[in-house]
């Protein structure tokens, strides 16, 4: 594997590698097994393996946690080793964003909503860094874990939008044994927050029951959600909605036909760390299948 910190030096790589494919897993480090699993996908798919580490400050808000966002690069490095990636790029800030940089790539409509409402700018960090490093790597195949499920739409509305070719390939969220979803700020709980976590994963398989047992008011899915997290005084609820998987509309006031898609999705803030996640309501969702937090 090879470390590369300048766009030019990985252009030349990937130009000499003469794959038939290239797959591309962007990251901000500090890596899991929900990013392993994402390296091993891509080291199966194609012919070419090139990941990125570069904790992008442009997606960060002035309050939110740029500066101590947790970092292990030699780990990290040991990590794309042992999961088959080729090419690691490891950029500067001045590398990505050098002086006189002045694009900025906006996704309309699917922003609006849910973190949008919490993180201001933010989606406007991830579609330019993801649609700039699209640009250096050329991937046909890009791979994002679906725990940033709003993350991944406007990925793929971007990728579209801007005629990129690339196939966009998002995979289920990887759960620790006990329903809690892998994130690298996981790092920030203590123990007793980490207890107080596994309230994402229980109220999601909550509402997953309640839907199975017949409920199809998607209000009253809605405030299952959130009923099961504010349970727990330390949280503080960003959102609890349902909303269309692929268009992001909001179900909350509708009642869901047969048929039709819904994702589950929540964030809140439990002391100093913000923690999100999803699922499929409507049908077996594989982020709960593999762990003993039950279907
Ligand atoms: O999901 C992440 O780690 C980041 O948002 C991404 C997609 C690498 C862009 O910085």
């Amino acid at each position: 594997m090879r470390i590369i910190a300048s766009t030019a030096e990985l252009r030349a790589a990937i130009r000499d590698a003469h794959a038939g494919s290239v797959g591309f897993v962007p990251t901000m480090g500090y890596l899991h097994s929900g990013h392993t699993t994402l390296f091993d996908h891509a080291r199966n798919e194609n012919d070419l393996v090139v990941a990125s580490i570069f904790v992008n400050p442009t997606q960060f808000g002035p309050n939110e946690d740029f500066a101590v966002y947790p970092r292990d690069p030699d780990g990290d490095a040991e990590k794309c080793r042992a999961h088959g990636v080729d090419l690691l790029f490891m950029p500067s800030v001045a590398e990505v964003y050098p002086s006189g940089h002045a694009t900025t790539v906006t996704v309309d409509h699917l922003t609006t909503e849910l973190c949008g409402r919490f993180r201001p700018g933010h989606f406007a960090g991830v579609a330019t860094v993801v649609a700039k490093l699209f640009g250096m790597v050329g991937p046909q195949r890009a791979y994002f874990g679906e725990k940033d499920f709003q993350q991944l739409a406007v990925i793929r509305r971007m990728a579209f939008d801007l005629n990129i070719a690339v196939e966009v390939i998002g995979l289920p969220t990887i759960r620790e044994e006990d329903g809690l979803a892998r994130s690298s700020r996981n790092v920030y709980l203590s123990a007793d927050e980490r207890q107080v976590a596994l309230s994402l994963a229980s109220a999601l398989r909550a509402t997953r029951a309640a839907y199975r047992a017949g409920e199809r008011s998607a209000s009253a899915l809605c405030d299952l959600l959130a009923a099961t997290l504010t349970r727990h005084p330390e949280v503080a609820l960003q959102y609890a909605e349902l909303a269309d998987p692929d268009s992001l509309r909001l179900l909350r006031g509708t009642t869901l036909e047969a048929g039709q898609g819904a994702r589950a999705i929540i964030a809140l803030q439990l002391g100093r760390t913000r923690l999100i996640d999803n699922a499929a309501i409507d049908h077996d969702d594989p982020s709960f299948q593999t762990t003993q937090a039950g279907a």
